[in-house]
């Protein structure tokens, strides 16, 4: 596996890879690999021929105050677990190489961004955008590989490539989740034993909105009220929000009709952990509904 920190040195790798035809695949990551990285890596792995994994630390995604100076920085296991999973090229540049003067230029993805985590950490998703747009200028891929955990950055930076005209495949696999149903994060790393144990709060109230909705609950706010008396009674567990949105747009949805993304973020002390489940609805408001609802009017609470 080749080791490049600097920019020229990588082009002329990539210009011979695309001399000979081969298909570049991209995981761009912040490091700190755990299984849900080497998902996509072992994705990439399959459908191309050379693999380019990027680690960088972007500090230009972190708020002051949010945990850059503290988020994992395992360089050396990392390279272990990339050299395993079959990892052609690491890109590990600096943060002089990225980002080596002011930057004057911005990409804003407006509206996607106005809500969930793009309203509690301002700025964060047009850090993420930069960084993803330099990565893609800088290495070119034909596919780039993202996780469904971060759902609202797979829809940032779709509508990137889209509104943009990047020249690359968006490939999105979905969330890995430890045996008791945890969503892989670096983050998890900063949980103690018990915060662990408070965290598996999170999955299981995703499962039990996703069971009530099943069952024919179609009121987003009473849903929410479920979730937040659920979230409410775990001692350290703090809602940020809860929220039923459209899967593509993120627009809010009252009363659920179809497909549904439920997405979730908490706090336990200082950490802040993600995660969100896709839920499938016939067009039918269901019976319960309609029991609920006699009328057909809309819910209007
Ligand atoms: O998901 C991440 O790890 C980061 O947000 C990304 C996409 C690598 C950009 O820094």
């Amino acid at each position: 596996m080749l080791k490049i920190k600097k920019i020229v040195e990588l082009r002329k790798i990539l210009e011979s890879y695309r001399l000979n035809k081969n298909i570049i695949g991209l995981v761009p990551t912040m490091g700190a690999f755990h299984a849900g990285h080497l998902s996509l890596i072992n994705r990439a792995r399959r459908d191309c021929d050379q693999v380019v994994v990027s680690l960088f630390v972007n500090p230009a995604q972190f708020s002051p105050g949010e945990d850059y100076n503290k988020y994992p920085r395992e360089f050396e296991s990392d390279i272990q677990k990339a050299k395993a999973a079959g990892v052609d090229l690491l890109f590990a540049p600096n943060e002089d190489e990225l980002y080596p003067r002011k930057l004057l230029t911005h990409i804003e993805v407006a509206d996607i961004t106005d809500c969930l985590c793009g309203k509690t950490r301002p700025g964060h998703f047009q850090g993420v955008a930069l960084v993803v747009a330099k990565l893609f200028n800088i290495i070119q891929p034909d596919k780039a590989y993202f996780g469904e955990k971060d759902w609202q950055q797979l829809k940032v930076v779709e509508r990137m490539v889209y509104d943009l005209n990047f020249p690359v495949e968006i490939v999105p696999l979905p969330v890995v989740r430890d045996k008791d149903g945890l969503a892989l994060s670096s983050r998890n790393q900063y949980l103690n034993q018990v915060e662990k144990r408070q965290a598996l709060v999170i999955s299981e109230a995703l499962k039990m909105a996703a069971d009530k909705i099943k069952s024919g609950q179609r009121y987003a706010v009473k849903i929410t009220g479920l979730v937040e008396e659920m979230i409410a009674k775990t001692d350290g567990v703090e809602l940020e929000y809860f929220s039923i949105r459209q899967p593509e747009n993120l627009t809010e949805v009252k009363v659920i009709k179809r497909k549904v993304l439920l997405a979730i973020a908490v706090r336990l002390g200082k950490i802040r952990l993600i995660d969100n489940i896709l839920v499938e609805v016939s067009d039918n408001v269901s019976d319960y509904a309609k029991e609920q609802n006699p009328s057909g009017n809309n819910y209007r609470g």
